[in-house]
């Protein structure tokens, strides 16, 4: 099995504000300076992207700056939205697209999501394609069916060679932000089958490169459990993200994966 890093974004959401995001990103930043076991991100809003660089650099940081969302076009009239060149010269690195809240709150596609996935990784950056079912979905038995879609539909066209760039969020819609987590064996069962799915359609040998991370009320109590299987590379956290000994906490559950 390829040996993947284990990565752990912090998606940061539509929360703190320019003081309290720097408080955030110096907190985190100080609790995991020696953490290297993890490729480690945090997705701040948009407005404060430059703010978190700054603060990251000053500090010696290796966490790489995230960005929530993109658009797919280059520049233009898209007025309210952010190119990939605009984030790169933010020194953004690694962009989340098709967030369960973009698709269920903002309406957004999976065409959509696919045109973002791919100018992200065309331009270069590591890009995080969310899947994932809704309650009603998952009772109704349709969890694979949907986790299938959103695969096929999100890297429609996307070359083999980008793949080693490519994160996939496997984030139950019923588990973010509610409490509720997945079971590891529940994990550990869809990530399996994303696995399949991208070997499918891209060959083992690429397929392997890809981590495939979990989301949804993970937090210090979970983490251990949740990132334990060697299927499960990482993971996606919202809340316990905007309280930096939570974050690092969960980050260091990774640890044990080395
Ligand atoms: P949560 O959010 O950890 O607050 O459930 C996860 C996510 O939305 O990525």
């Amino acid at each position: 099995m390829a040996d993947r890093k284990p990565f752990v974004g912090g998606n940061w959401k539509m929360n703190t504000n320019r003081s309290s995001a720097s408080d955030l990103c110096r907190g985190v930043a100080d609790a995991l300076l020696r953490v290297d076991t993890a490729d480690i991100a945090v997705f701040p809003p948009f407005p404060y992207l430059l703010l978190v660089r700054s603060i990251l650099r000053d500090r010696g940081s290796s966490i790489r700056l995230g960005a929530q969302d993109v658009y797919s076009r280059p520049d233009g009239a898209y007025t309210g939205e952010v190119s990939v060149e605009m984030l790169k010269d933010c020194g953004v690195e690694v962009v989340i697209c098709g967030h369960s809240e973009r698709r269920h709150v903002l309406g957004e596609k999976d065409d959509l999501v696919n045109q973002k996935l791919r100018a992200v990784l065309e331009g270069g950056l590591w890009g995080i394609l969310c899947v994932g079912e809704r309650l009603e979905e998952r009772e109704a038995g349709h969890t694979d069916v949907v986790v299938q879609r959103q695969m096929k539909n999100g890297l429609t066209d996307i070359a083999g060679q980008h793949l080693a760039r490519l994160i996939v969020a496997y984030e139950p819609v019923w588990a973010i932000g509610t409490g509720k987590n997945a079971t590891p064996q529940d994990v550990v069962e869809v990530h399996t089958k994303i696995r399949g799915l991208l070997t499918g359609l891209f060959g083992a040998e690429n397929a392997a490169r890809v981590r495939i991370i979990y989301g949804g009320s993970v937090k210090p109590d979970n983490a251990g459990p949740l990132f334990a299987p060697p299927e499960v590379d990482g993971g996606l956290i919202g809340g316990a993200s905007l309280v930096a000994g939570d974050f690092a906490a969960v980050v260091r559950a990774t640890t044990r994966k080395h």
